[in-house]
């Protein structure tokens, strides 16, 4: 996608060899422009799958949920990482460990927002080394949904995640692959 390529070469910066800073334009500040056409993107990668339902975990895989979900026409799910007290016991549980945050958290889904007969599409802002996702997939699996793939919006190739996933046989799409951040550059895959 060449405007979030022309965005990432210009509005963002590299932090270390492992972090890069979006938050002009995707996880704190958001380009409305460029939401749109990642939505857009996902959607048209996607067409013909029948997706039921976009899943994503809060807070800066909302936005992409959601543009998404309205290119799609289906709703956007969000799994929450505080339990709700609203949701009792109806709810599916996974574990999500974060290496950047070097933390553990919890996420949750209302058991009737996700059903079996779903055909889920999950994206997310970034993919490291697949974690969020690996709880991501827990949850469509504990409900028995159907996966039909995942949309990342920045994938960080170096890191391993993507990798282990697209070997299980998950069917990933990333709208721009970064091979690696050394000496201060930036190397995109393609
Ligand atoms: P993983 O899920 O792929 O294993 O990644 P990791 O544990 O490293 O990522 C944890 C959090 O950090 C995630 O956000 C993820 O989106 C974010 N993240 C990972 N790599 C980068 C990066 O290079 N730049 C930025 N800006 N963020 C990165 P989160 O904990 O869910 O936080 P949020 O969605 O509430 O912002």
């Amino acid at each position: 996608m060449q405007l979030l390529k022309e965005k990432i070469l210009t509005n963002s910066q590299i932090v270390s060899d492992q972090i890069l800073r979006v938050d002009s334009f995707i996880n704190h500040m958001i380009d409305p422009d460029v939401m749109m056409e990642i939505g857009r993107e996902f959607a048209s990668r996607f067409a013909g799958c029948t997706v039921t339902k976009v899943l994503t975990v809060e807070a800066s895989g909302i936005a992409v949920g959601l543009t998404t979900a309205m290119a799609l026409n289906v709703p956007l799910l969000f799994a929450k990482k505080k339990m709700p007290s609203t949701l009792l016991h109806h709810y599916y549980l996974s574990n999500i460990y974060s290496f950047t945050k070097n933390e553990s958290v919890d996420i949750y889904v209302a058991k009737q927002y996700l059903k079996s007969h779903d055909k889920v599409l999950i994206v997310d802002d970034f993919l490291a080394r697949g974690e969020a996702l690996k709880g991501l997939t827990q949850l469509v699996k504990q409900a028995e949904a159907e996966l039909v793939g995942i949309g990342i919006v920045i994938e960080k190739a170096f890191q391993g995640g993507g990798k282990a996933l697209r070997d299980t046989g998950v069917r990933i799409e990333s709208l721009v692959k970064i091979q690696s951040m050394e000496d201060g550059k930036l190397y995109l895959a393609d």
